[in-house]
């Protein structure tokens, strides 16, 4: 009969479930490790799916098993059913099982990978704030500039006709040695004061005329606790019809009621500049000792602030300005050593040294 050729021993089939049975076992026991990183154990998850559809899957040697259990004789399929389906129940225990811890695993690992602690004390980022040098410079700006003055920004590098010759120190004049500078190959040099500014801006705006302009100077000076080679000055420039050393000196006592408060007193000294003419020296009383002496002032009562004077006729020509019809007063002070002063430091070099142990007391 068809239907008893077809039959199949039980035995066979068992011995086959068996095969299947191990070649499933080699193959789980080959999984790779799983529990030492959430890395391998996701690896060893996907190994374990891929595993689960090969062993159980509808195309697996187990599925094509199930489907004989129908050929068996009928007295003895009970029996091979049941053999079948304990091996069968084993293997998806053992994935399950493995799957299970597995994905404890690696959710556990996930949340521990991802977990903040709000209590860790946080890496604070360091807030820059600005260079005591530019704080001071802010603060001459605004008074000048609440006094109706324009701020200039003009080139460091200069020729000698801005840097000497405009400013009325032709060739050879002994002026031209302090204020030795730095020179390139091409007849350019570093401008070693402000005032090379006051060109520029008559010529660029003629007159009449009121800017002031902080910047960037150098000069050949041995660095010492009150000399830098690179240091910043700030020129001021008033150029009009009827200006006298009368303005100047009203300027500069209100700049300085301004910047060290309304007690501080000016004294001007008869000076030399070529370009201006008369020339004076301008110091302030002592903003610490209020002129009696202290270590501040070194016992004078009075600190330095710059030079002024009235500009030179011939500066107000070299500038196209005419000097039959225009005056004007011109000053330049010292930004570090200002700065230095009202900080209350030794050396000046400080400023430059870029300690930010240092620089931070400065916010
Ligand atoms: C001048 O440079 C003139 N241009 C100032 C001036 C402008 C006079 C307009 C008249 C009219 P003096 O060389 O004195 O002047 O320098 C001015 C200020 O720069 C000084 O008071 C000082 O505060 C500062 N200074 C000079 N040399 C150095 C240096 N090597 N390091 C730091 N500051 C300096």
């Amino acid at each position: 009969m068809a239907g008893e050729k077809n039959q199949l021993r039980p035995e066979e089939l068992i011995s086959r479930v068996v095969k299947a049975y191990q070649a499933f076992d080699r193959e789980f026991e080959q999984l790779p490790g799983g529990s030492e990183s959430l890395e391998a154990a996701e690896k060893q998850l996907q190994a374990l799916r891929e595993l689960r559809i090969r062993s159980l899957g509808k195309r697996s040697e187990l599925a094509t098993l199930k489907k004989l259990i129908g050929r068996v004789d009928p007295d003895r399929r009970r029996e091979a059913g049941s053999n079948f389906q304990k091996l069968e129940q084993d293997v998806i225990q053992r994935i399950d099982d493995l799957e299970r811890r597995l994905n404890a695993f690696v959710s556990q690992a996930r949340v521990a990978s991802e977990r903040i602690d709000v209590t860790m004390p946080g890496s604070r980022p360091r807030p820059g704030h600005l260079h005591p040098i530019t704080l001071m410079r802010e603060r001459i700006e605004d008074i000048f500039v609440s006094l109706g003055y324009a701020v200039e920004d003009d080139r460091e590098i200069e020729t000698d006709f801005y840097n000497f010759d405009a400013l009325n120190i032709p060739a050879g004049h002994p002026a031209r040695d302090p204020q030795d500078t730095f020179y390139t190959t091409d007849g350019f040099a570093l401008r070693s004061q402000t005032s090379t500014v006051q060109i520029h801006a008559m010529q660029r705006r003629g007159a009449p005329v009121r800017m002031i302009a902080p910047g960037r100077v150098f000069r050949r000076d041995t660095p010492d606790p009150t000399h830098n080679p690179m240091f910043f000055q700030v020129e001021g420039l008033c150029v009009d019809r009827g200006i006298t050393m009368a303005h100047l000196k009203g300027t500069l006592a209100e700049f300085v009621h301004r910047l060290f408060g309304p007690e501080t007193r000016t004294r001007f000294r008869p000076s030399y500049f070529p370009f201006t003419e008369p020339s004076a020296e301008v110091d302030y009383s002592c903003f610490n000792c209020g002129g009696e002496g202290c270590r501040i002032c070194k016992w004078s009562g009075w600190i330095e602030l710059g030079g002024s004077g009235m500009v030179h006729p011939n500066v107000l020509r070299a500038a196209n300005v005419n000097p039959e019809e225009f005056t004007g007063f011109a000053f330049g002070l010292g930004i570090d050593r200002t700065c230095a002063r009202i900080y209350q430091l030794d050396d000046i070099r400080l400023l430059f040294e870029n300690d930010v142990r240092f620089l931070e007391q400065f916010r």
